[in-house]
């Protein structure tokens, strides 16, 4: 082990003790929750958490519980040693790479379900899905404790529900979202990019071009249903299979027809067979 290489920790109690010698010394914690195939945007998570913490822990645990049947759990990426490789350069001090087991072990039958934020955007389209995330990261914030968990704004909607979340429960830490990494063509960064072919990913640069064009007339006041339309048929012409594209409340991701304050523009829509999202503040 080099002397950059993070602690890997896949047990709680090593974990907890990693954390409390920290503590005793009096540094504190930034956590990163990620379910590896890590990339810029990660890194830069890492480089914040480093900037707000003394010491950063990253998760690496691909959640089973917030995918649906149908969608790419089997084939998600998974590489430990390049995520653990790629930790090491950014400076991460410990990886917490527990299993399915030490997560859900038999018994377990708890669930958290958030309302309201989850009815529109995704929560329709992936059943189940905010419910995985939301219990499994309640979940790395009580093993970890840390002080501050950060998350990247590309999932917008999780962000929402995961601040409601250490809201509702009282939690401690401050969850702090950070702005997308982008390719220089636009694209938000993703793991699932890899999925893209090459001229599928020549072309998914205009989600983002779209998005942005939207939330440029949004700026406006004006209604935002022509510019929507006006968006879907671009993607459509693409050759995307748009799910949704809408422009929201930026707290509470209500739809809005007009922008008086604080909006979002958010879409999801399929390219070939890789589903992509990605959203721009107005
Ligand atoms: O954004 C992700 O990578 C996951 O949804 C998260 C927050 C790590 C929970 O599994």
């Amino acid at each position: 082990m080099t002397a950059s290489s993070p602690l890997h920790l896949s047990d709680l109690p090593a974990l907890r003790a990693a954390v409390s010698a920290w503590r005793t010394a009096g540094e504190t914690v930034a956590l990163v929750p990620t379910m590896g195939a890590l990339h810029e945007g990660h890194l830069t998570l890492i480089a914040e958490a480093k900037r707000l913490a003394s010491r950063a822990v990253v998760s690496l645990f691909v959640n089973p519980t917030q995918f649906g049947p149908t969608e790419d759990f089997a084939r998600y990426p998974r590489d430990v040693a390049a995520d653990l490789a790629a930790m090491a350069r950014a400076g991460a001090d410990a990886a917490w790479t527990p299993d399915v087991a030490t997560m859900y072990p038999l018994g377990f039958a708890t669930r958290i379900e958030v309302a309201g934020l989850t009815d529109g955007l995704c929560g329709p389209l992936r059943p189940g899905h905010f419910s995985g995330v939301a219990t499994v990261v309640t979940k790395l914030l009580n093993q970890v404790r840390p002080d501050i968990a950060l998350f990247g704004e590309k999932d917008f909607q999780q962000l929402q529900v995961i601040k409601r979340v250490v809201a509702d429960l009282d939690m401690a830490p401050e969850i702090r979202g950070v702005p997308t990494i982008r390719e220089a063509d636009g694209l938000a960064l993703s793991s699932r990019n890899r999925y893209l072919s090459a001229e599928e990913r020549s072309r998914a640069p205009t989600l983002h071009a779209v998005l942005a064009d939207i939330a440029s007339k949004a700026r406006d006041g004006g209604s935002v249903a022509e510019p929507v339309s006006e968006g879907i048929a671009t993607l459509t012409a693409a050759g995307f299979a748009v799910q949704y594209m809408s422009v929201c409340d930026a707290a509470s991701l209500a739809p809005v027809e007009c922008v008086t304050g604080p909006a979002r523009v958010l879409a999801a829509a399929y390219l070939g067979r890789t589903r992509l999202i990605d959203n721009v503040p107005v």
